[in-house]
């Protein structure tokens, strides 16, 4: 019976690692949303590129909110299929985290809760049952398809987590287990899991770091207790300096405190940063979190035995259709290693691809014990602080050195001494000194395993070895420009002979020779027997990937350390390798013409290369390897200029309740007296969106009431998340706006009335904009704070009922009618109502007009639209951007108070704020972008100020040209306009 368990257990673990098949496995992984890149054909080529760094896993949310818009309908087809999630990840050989909430944060609206679950009388995320009911279809769906895609049924999913972040409740404290009130939560949300069949194991993300849902601590403890950490923070205004207060220290000795019986693992850590409205973009992010701080913040994670790491994000992607919070833009890029338009130019993506690569070589990391905090007895000054790292029945010791002062950005000098199988050696033995030169970290390692040879020591980092055909073994070495660095070998190894080229210094101390060099921009290489060991600048490692070989089933692409590997050196990257017979076959990108070079192979009869498929002129390098060019010749592509009069723009009036003609019988009456709403209501009625269904885009609110002559003034407040802004009319009289801030959330504003006729009837009409709910800690509500105008004052009028209120939002509100794009796609314009957004639209009759040389006349909206046509060629990924040029508005000179919704096929991909920005560019997909046909594309152009605006420039930029061995993504089906004989 125990042996049958066992067997089962595909997914087991001890205090060191995961054990997955009954092999050990360094679980590195980022976190990458399928919902932020509604491009299902692309996933595969995020895997790929995630893969080739070096990673063995993904973690992911799904969101709630995008799923159930409609409450008992979850939606699972079209782009919310997972199917080639899953699929893609396998193909790609990628272990997949689950993380399905119900609540996820990830800056996604009600941190990914419908907008329904914000009426619910019962607290969010606590055992009320409405919340609890609320939640369980949801569960059940998502849970059978999770467990569907499980390792046991030969998915690719390996764990789950459940909630997010569940370590907080006002009053609560995580020593009062076992029954309190989020120990409930969380166990009722693992039994619904579990119910829908799930078996593989449940992780927490405790941001507290108190061992909160531990093993054994108590009701709703999980399997693996993990922890979360934002070190760098989010000031991506101020990039190069490194918050202090939050820097990781003790980690290993609260998990072993917490969890000895688990392996220390980290389920989120920052692996970029975010912006917000009126920012300073997501480039700025980047730099915040970058290749240093890459180095030194990830390597101190790995000085505390890490080995279940994720960091987020490693992909952003995008807030399209407004599934973003209001803290946050369209672009959710994040300044992760891939861009949002999926290259892999930051260097941060090279320097994860060096350390994760380590790992996946390095055993003996596995089953260390970390030593913990910086010891001053193995480094010749306390400038330097090494933390070690124990090797457990192997002998490997790791050594991970960095500043004292980890944000310091000066150099330091040092020498490291360290107790090794030739015996204690202070090291350099020959000459010079380590350095550690600005941000920076090493993984120093003694008695570290090449495939049977023994590396007394290394000075330099690891990238990767292999063994290759016979005993052949080739080793990866790399350091920074002009550093010193020293390995010992045991000299029944052989005699080093150095390249020619190399400068290193050969010196026969004891038993081991000792090899001492100068790392310079030049390769230089020493052999050792059957050992080659490359002796590499960081930055031509940069450029080497180490691939695996396809395995049998069930390992076939996922990684072992029992697998064979390869190492080319190319250009932009390579996806994945095969070998058959003579025949190397390579598939990869190149943005130039790039040599491919065979460094290693664990065949030596190579004689072809085939890259994408296309065969390759070989020859050999001076020093003996195959090498081949692939031709770079970019293809001429068109693309359109949306400003020049080549382009026919159809113009429609999106802001017909300006005219007295226009009737809003069919519109929704503001008429609950109640409200569920903790934050109560100040009017007669409810005005709060939420309560009429409406949660996403833009609101307008209409409010009749007849004049008594006594009226001068019009109060208003209004609540629309960070960004958002406002502007209000009596009948088609302007009367202003709030153009927004990047800090007010909330704006409240008088106006001063025109004189009105006695006993005549107004209405105002407010139009707001929506920028998405609020995220929360457990059991604030948070996201419930309401949205729509919370409260006005009509002089003249001391009973606020004498003003009777309608609002729209989004056509159908809840049950919108579009479910390929989902339920916040849209919003409340006049022509979003009609569809007009939608392909297609019906034009004929509608007058010629551009944005960006015409605009709308004054304060209001209008809908413009037009179609082209794009024809790339097979075989090339561009990405491209839509990107809007400049700060012209009607009164030229002046910042115009404007604001654009892009549409491109119908869906939502930009929400441009010209006062505000800071986003300009907006990457849409292949696949939501038709590469090979009709595009229609579409903006609502929105003027706050009263002389009206027009775009400044507006155009489709390609960013990259790539020749790609990509899979081309189908085009996701994107239904056209049809009449919506409903709409109003
Ligand atoms: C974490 C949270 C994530 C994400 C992140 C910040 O605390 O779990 O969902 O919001 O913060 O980007």
């Amino acid at each position: 019976m125990l042996l049958f368990l066992l067997v089962l257990a595909l997914v087991t673990w001890d205090q060191h690692s995961l054990i997955v098949r009954g092999e050990r496995v360094m679980i590195y992984s980022g976190e990458f949303h399928p919902f932020r890149l509604p491009s299902p054909g692309l996933w595969l080529d995020v895997f790929q590129k995630i893969k080739a760094m070096g990673f063995t896993g993904v973690s992911f949310y799904t969101d709630w909110g995008l799923l159930e818009g409609n409450p008992g309908e979850v939606v699972t087809d079209g782009v919310w299929s997972l199917d080639q999630f899953f699929s893609a990840a396998s193909e790609a050989g990628i272990y997949l985290i689950a993380r399905p909430g119900p609540y996820i944060n990830a800056e996604t609206a009600a941190g990914g809760m419908p907008g329904w679950a914000l009426r619910l009388n019962g607290t969010l995320r606590s055992t009320a049952p409405d919340y609890l009911n609320a939640t369980v279809n949801y569960l059940s769906i998502i849970g059978k398809i999770i467990a569907d895609a499980q390792i046991t049924n030969g998915g690719p999913v390996i764990m789950v987590q459940p909630e997010n972040e569940y370590s907080t409740w006002p009053g609560e404290s995580f020593t009062q287990f076992p029954e309190q009130f989020n120990r409930q939560l969380m166990a009722f949300t693992e039994d619904r899991l579990r119910d829908a069949g799930i078996v593989v194991p449940f992780a927490v993300n405790d941001n507290e770091n108190k061992g909160y849902f531990a093993a054994g601590s108590g009701l709703g403890a999980v399997d693996i207790y993990g922890i979360d950490a934002y070190p760098f923070r989010y000031d991506c205004a101020h990039p190069y300096v490194w918050p202090t207060y939050r820097f990781p220290t003790g980690w290993q000795t609260n998990h072993t405190a917490f969890s000895p019986s688990t392996p220390f693992t980290i389920m989120e850590f920052e692996g970029g940063s975010g912006d917000g409205w009126g920012g300073v973009g997501e480039d700025m992010c980047a730099i915040l979190v970058n290749n240093e701080g890459i180095r030194v913040l990830f390597k101190n994670n790995y000085s505390f035995g890490v080995t279940i790491f994720n960091t987020y994000m490693i992909y952003g992607g995008t807030n399209w259709g407004n599934l973003g919070y209001h803290g946050g833009y369209t672009s959710y890029d994040y300044g992760a290693s891939i861009t949002e338009d999926r290259q892999i130019w930051r260097e941060k993506y090279s320097e994860m691809k060096l350390q994760a690569n380590f790992f996946k070589v390095s055993p003996a990391y596995l089953t260390a014990t970390a030593g913990n905090v910086g010891n001053g007895s193995f480094v010749s000054t306390p400038a330097i602080a090494v933390t070690p790292l124990w090797g457990n029945g192997m002998k490997t010791n790791f050594y991970v050195a960095r500043h004292a002062d980890f944000t310091c950005t000066g150099n330091a000098s040092y020498s490291l001494t360290v107790s090794t199988s030739i015996g204690n050696v202070t090291i350099p033995q020959l000459s010079g000194t380590l350095s550690m030169i600005g941000r920076d970290s090493k993984i120093h390692v003694t008695d570290y395993d090449v495939g049977g040879i023994n590396l007394i020591y290394s000075t330099a980092d690891i990238y990767t070895w292999i063994k290759t055909s016979g005993s052949g073994r080739v080793l990866i070495l790399y350091g920074g420009l002009n550093e010193t660095h020293e390995f010992a070998i045991p000299i029944s190894v052989g005699k080093p002979k150095l390249s020619s080229g190399c400068a290193a210094t050969v010196t026969k101390i004891g038993s081991s020779w000792v090899i001492n060099w100068e790392v310079t921009a030049a390769r230089q290489v020493v052999t050792i027997g059957d050992l080659t060991v490359y002796l590499l600048w960081r930055n031509e490692a940069y450029d080497i990937w180490p691939l695996e070989l396809p395995a049998a089933v069930p390992i076939s692409n996922y990684s072992s350390i029992s697998k064979s590997m390869v190492i080319i050196k190319a250009g932009n990257l390579l996806r994945s390798v095969s070998i058959d017979g003579h025949n190397l076959h390579l598939t990869g990108d190149v943005n130039c013409t790039t040599t491919l070079e065979v460094i290693a192979a664990p065949s030596d009869s190579l004689t072809s290369i085939t890259f994408n498929s296309n065969p390759l002129h070989t020859t050999k390098s001076s020093s003996g390897n195959l090498v081949a060019t692939v031709g770079f010749e970019p293809p001429k592509t068109t693309l359109p200029d949306f400003s020049t009069s080549s382009c026919e723009w159809k113009y429609h009036d999106s802001l017909p309740e300006l005219s007295p003609m226009y009737d809003d019988s069919l519109w929704i009456n503001c008429s609950h007296t109640t409200t569920t709403n903790p934050w109560g209501k100040r009017t007669p009625t409810s005005l709060y969106a939420s309560d009429y269904g409406f949660h996403t885009g833009s609101l307008i609110y209409r409010g009749h009431f007849t004049s008594n002559g006594k009226e001068s003034n019009f109060l208003v407040n209004i609540t629309g998340g960070v960004g958002f802004g406002y502007s209000v009319w009596l009948n088609s009289t302007f009367l202003g706006s709030w153009a927004g801030s990047g800090a007010n959330q909330t704006w409240a504003q008088n106006f001063t009335l025109p004189s009105l006729q006695l006993r005549e009837k107004y209405v105002f009409t407010i139009l707001i904009d929506h920028m998405g709910q609020d995220e929360e800690a457990p059991g604030t509500d948070a996201i419930k704070y309401p949205r729509g105008l919370t409260y006005f004052a009509l002089s003249g009028h001391s009973n606020l009922a004498d003003a009777q209120w309608k609002i729209t939002g989004n056509l159908g509100g809840e049950q919108y009618p579009d479910l390929a794009r989902g339920p916040r796609n849209e919003g409340a314009m006049y022509a979003e109502r009609m569809g007009w957004h939608l392909p297609s639209p019906p034009t004929q009759g509608w007058e010629n007009r551009s944005p960006v040389t015409d605009g709308v006349d004054g304060a209001g909206v209008g809908f413009f639209t037009t179609s082209f046509e794009l024809n790339m060629p097979d075989g090339w990924d561009v990405p491209l951007s839509f990107v809007f040029n400049g700060t012209r508005s009607g009164g030229e000179g002046t910042e115009g108070n404007y604001r654009v919704q892009l549409f491109v096929n119908g869906w939502q991909f930009g929400k441009y704020v010209n006062n505000l920005g800071p986003q300009t560019a907006f990457p849409v997909p292949e696949g939501i972008l038709n590469y090979n046909g009709r595009n229609d594309v579409s903006l609502t152009l929105w003027s706050l100020d009263a002389d009206g605006a027009k775009v400044g420039g507006f155009a489709l930029v390609p960013q990259a040209i790539i020749k790609s061995g990509y899979s081309k993504p189908s085009l996701v089906e994107s239904p056209k306009w049809t009449e919506r004989k409903n709409a109003f």
